[in-house]
């Protein structure tokens, strides 16, 4: 999961990998004396890097089996001879490898693959009447009743359950949900966790119930370790005394229950942090949209005013010869008014018109009182 790796000190803030399980797992292969070792599913090889001098001391042979290795684990195979990389999945590789002593199998958490692995081993183990040990990862929540696919194209259609890469899973949900711990993408898991046929320890019980020569011990930490191993195996006595403290241990389980719930909790936290960041993000967007919109009005407005500064200084130039036009054409009027009415008091005077006569001062002030009023 991405959100796994604590980014300020390069630890993993959730411990996951067979490697918590070091001291473990390499005094089991001690006491099963493994000369070879077939690994399966190894994602960036954290725990083959712990095997391989242990696999140099001992002169014993190590097969990585993994059909997606990630950049770490391509450079670890590049550097030793003693990892012998498989990049193919787990069923067609077993079908081609010599039987081995020590099996771990931490590949493809579904039910199909992890019980025709044991199948596998068991057959070609039985062919050769060769004690095997196998040590299976994530035997507890949330694989354990619940399939994990990393690619379900490649598992047949009724093999696989209804799955979803987006949604997670939380332990007080048989349901699958939004939230909750989840692989980014990278796996899907079965919508419903439980019933037949679901889950990587539903298919080594299945498995076992076949099986009454073997023997089951599970270790309930970090996702779960169980280890197979035949009852009368040379070293299942010396087995028997290393795990059986570790067996189903109580406090052990509820470690496991309040660190899976603490890293929900953190895994919660962080997807609230996540959507606040995304609606920040939306508003800043939106701002920075609205920015551009206000800077574009602003310089139509310029514009604008531009234009509108341009026309009133036309207006202002035409204006001008206008009244000018305006004040001649009145005064023409007025004097070419006064002119007809001096020549109609002259006329009337000839005439001998005996109205009153209008003399040219009392028709200037005529005019006047006229102009006064309009
Ligand atoms: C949980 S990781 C393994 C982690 C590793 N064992 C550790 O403890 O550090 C699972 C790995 O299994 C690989 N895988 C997926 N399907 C597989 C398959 N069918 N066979 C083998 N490996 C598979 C994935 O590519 C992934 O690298």
């Amino acid at each position: 999961m991405e959100s796994i790796d604590h980014p300020s000190e390069g630890q993993p803030l959730l411990l996951h990998s067979l490697a918590e399980f070091e001291e473990l797992i390499l005094s089991c292969l001690e006491i099963a004396d493994a000369r070879s070792v077939v690994e399966i599913g190894a994602e960036d090889g954290l725990f083959t890097r712990r095997l391989l001098p242990w696999a140099e001391r001992h002169g014993a042979t190590l097969f990585t089996v993994d059909p997606a290795p990630r950049p770490p684990l391509l450079e670890l195979a590049a550097e030793y001879d003693a990892v012998d990389l498989i990049e193919e999945r787990s069923l067609d590789a077993l079908q081609k490898l010599d039987p081995a002593d020590v099996y771990l199998v931490d590949g493809d958490h579904n039910y199909y693959t992890v019980l025709h692995e044991l199948q596998t081993i068991d057959k070609h183990a039985g062919e050769v009447e060769r004690p095997y040990l196998v040590v299976l990862h994530d035997v507890s929540w949330p694989s354990a009743r619940r399939d994990m696919y990393y690619a379900p194209d490649t598992l047949p259609a009724d093999a696989v359950h209804p799955y979803s890469f987006d949604r997670g899973v939380v332990p007080e949900s048989a349901r699958a949900v939004t939230g909750g711990f989840r692989g980014e993408g990278e796996f899907g898991f079965a919508v419903d966790e439980g019933g037949p046929e679901n889950g990587v320890l539903t298919a080594v019980e299945d498995f076992m119930a076949d099986h009454d020569n073997l023997e089951l011990r599970l270790v309930p930490a970090v996702f779960g370790l169980g280890f197979v191993f035949a009852k009368d195996a040379p070293y299942a006595g010396k087995l028997r005394s290393l795990l059986d403290p570790y067996h189903l241990n109580p406090l052990l389980e509820r470690l496991e229950r309040n660190r899976v719930q603490l890293f929900l909790r953190v895994l919660e936290l962080q997807d609230a942090v996540t959507a606040v960041t995304r609606h920040r993000d939306d508003i800043e967007l939106m701002l920075r949209d609205a920015d551009v919109q206000n800077r574009a009005l602003w310089a139509r407005n310029a514009e604008l005013e531009a234009e509108l500064d341009k026309e009133v200084d036309r207006r202002a130039r035409l204006a001008k010869p206008l009244e000018q036009l305006m004040r001649e054409v009145d005064m023409v009027a007025r004097s070419r008014a006064f002119q007809l009415a001096e020549g109609a008091s002259r006329a009337a005077h000839l005439v001998g018109w005996s109205g009153t006569t209008l003399s040219s001062a009392r028709l200037r002030d005529a005019i006047a009182a006229v102009e006064r009023e309009h």
